[in-house]
Parts: structure tokens; C-alpha cells; sequence
């Protein structure tokens, strides 16, 4: 059981962010990732749609024999996570914004969160903002239109950056001092945040933890591989090969590309 895959999921290529993050702690596991490009923006649809497709994902990472399945998308996990554990027996590990980190480092007590409509529309959202971030001003934004151009591989260009200043603007004026960045598509914008935010405001995401506590779910349920081989990343996307492969070409490991369509 133990050498079998490692499964995560996304609604594109925004997940490969959680995956870097999972193969830097644990180099030796196995994966595979699938990102459901031709079905994103997952952030605008509906609760049950969201949950429809996330049932999709998992059901093909768990034909393909994955032991544990990361579901590395904010929307997915907070629409979706409960009605995934209920449902299948392999364990699964969510994303959701770093509201708690955010709440207990912020000095001005005001924390500014970048996400999509349906994760901030999520019971699950607000019941972590309200249990984790009691005296401190959130700040909501909804990211409308981020993820359609960091799927089109538009990141360092004029109109993500207008985007993103229109976004942030008005959070800056009221004083927050950390942004949390509660979609997996968003940290590959740092470079451009970095550009628009000033030096007081930090940027906080959830990737690390999210490995951490993938290790230690497969080290609690002896799921963890016991012998180092040759590992193996298999990566599917039903929309466009290049794209995906271009959001990995900072890897250094042997990694499988290919179309699939699901
Ligand atoms: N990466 C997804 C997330 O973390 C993006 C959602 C979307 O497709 O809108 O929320």
C-alpha cells in the first residue's frame, strides 16, 4: 500500500503549488496530479457543481490507486471536504486560507484574504474566521478573474497586474498588514504582489502546511513508503499539455505530462 500514489487534485494548474511544496518534504512518495483546467474556474459555480467535480476528481485518483487524496484547491476543500471523507475511505487533506496564522502574527489587526467567490461564500470559511480570528478586521476579495489568466499562462503581464491593484487597494487604505492568499492558483502572482504590496504587508499561504500535514496523516496511518525507489509524478490535464508543463518546468525530478480526458 505504501508505495502507491499520493493523489491531488485541482481545477487547473494552480495546484501544482501544493505539489512542489509536497515534493520538496517528501521527495521519495509517488504521485499523481490532476488538474481540470477545461473545468475552471471552479471559484464561480455553484456549491453543488463544485461538489459534482470534486466527486469526479476523486473517483479517477482513487481508480488509479491512490492511498491518500490532496485536494489542492481552496474551493474544492471548503465546498466539498466533508462530503469527501464521508464517502470514501482514503484520508483526505484540504486547503483553506491562513486565516489562523494571519489573525495571531497581524499588529494593525486587520488581515486582507484574496479567494474565490465560492470558498468565501463557504459555511466552512466563515466558521475558521470566526473561531480563529476573533478581534481582527477580514478583509474579503473576491479574486474574479485571476484564475482564467494565470490559466492562460498571463502572469507578469498589464492586466493581471491592474487586476490584482484594483483588488488590493482598498485593503492597503484601511491599514492590513498581512494578505492571505486563499487560492492555490495565487502564489505563482507573488512576483507581481511583491511589486504592488508594500514592504509592511506580508503575504501568507497555506502550501507548507499543507505538506506537513500530508506527512504526517501518511506517518499516523503507516501509509508513508517505506523504501526509496525510483519515484514516479504523473501529471493529467484535459485541457492544454504545454500550459501545465510550463508551471513545472522549475522542477528538477522525472516527471509524465500527458492529456487525459475526464
Ligand atoms: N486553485 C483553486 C482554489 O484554490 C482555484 C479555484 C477556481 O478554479 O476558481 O480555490
Amino acid at each position: 500500500m505504501s508505495d502507491k500514489p499520493i493523489g491531488i487534485f485541482d481545477s487547473g494548474v494552480g495546484g501544482t503549488s501544493i505539489w512542489k511544496e509536497i515534493q520538496k518534504l517528501m521527495p521519495y512518495e509517488n504521485t499523481i496530479y490532476l488538474a481540470d483546467s477545461a473545468n475552471a474556474p471552479y471559484g464561480a459555480k455553484s456549491q453543488e457543481d463544485i461538489l459534482a467535480l470534486s466527486i469526479k476528481n476523486t473517483e479517477l485518483l482513487l481508480d488509479k490507486g491512490c492511498k491518500l487524496i490532496v485536494v489542492a484547491c481552496n474551493t474544492a476543500t471548503t465546498n466539498a471536504i466533508s462530503h469527501l471523507r464521508q464517502h470514501y475511505d482514503v484520508p483526505f487533506i484540504g486547503i483553506e486560507p491562513a486565516i489562523k496564522p494571519a489573525a495571531l502574527k497581524s499588529k494593525s489587526r486587520k488581515v486582507g484574504v484574496l479567494a474565490t467567490k465560492g470558498t468565501l461564500a463557504s459555511s466552512l470559511f466563515h466558521s475558521t474566521s470566526e473561531n480563529h480570528a476573533a478581534g481582527i478586521e477580514i478583509l474579503e476579495q473576491e479574486g474574479s478573474g485571476l484564475v482564467p489568466l494565470i490559466e492562460e499562462g498571463e502572469i507578469q503581464t498589464d492586466a493581471t497586474k491592474k487586476l490584482l491593484q484594483r483588488y488590493l487597494n482598498p485593503m492597503l487604505a484601511e491599514g492590513i498588514d498581512y494578505l492571505v492568499l486563499g487560492c492555490t492558483h495565487y502564489p505563482y502572482l507573488i512576483p507581481v504582489l511583491q511589486e504592488i504590496l508594500p514592504e509592511n504587508v506580508k503575504i501568507i499561504d497555506s502550501g507548507e502546511a499543507v505538506a506537513r500535514q500530508t506527512k504526517t496523516i501518511l506517518e499516523k496511518r503507516d501509509l508513508a513508503i517505506s523504501t526509496s525507489t525510483n519515484c514516479e509524478h504523473q501529471f493529467f490535464t484535459n485541457s492544454n499539455v504545454e500550459l501545465l508543463e510550463q508551471f513545472l518546468n522549475d522542477v528538477d525530478a522525472n516527471l509524465n505530462v500527458k492529456y487525459l480526458d475526464f
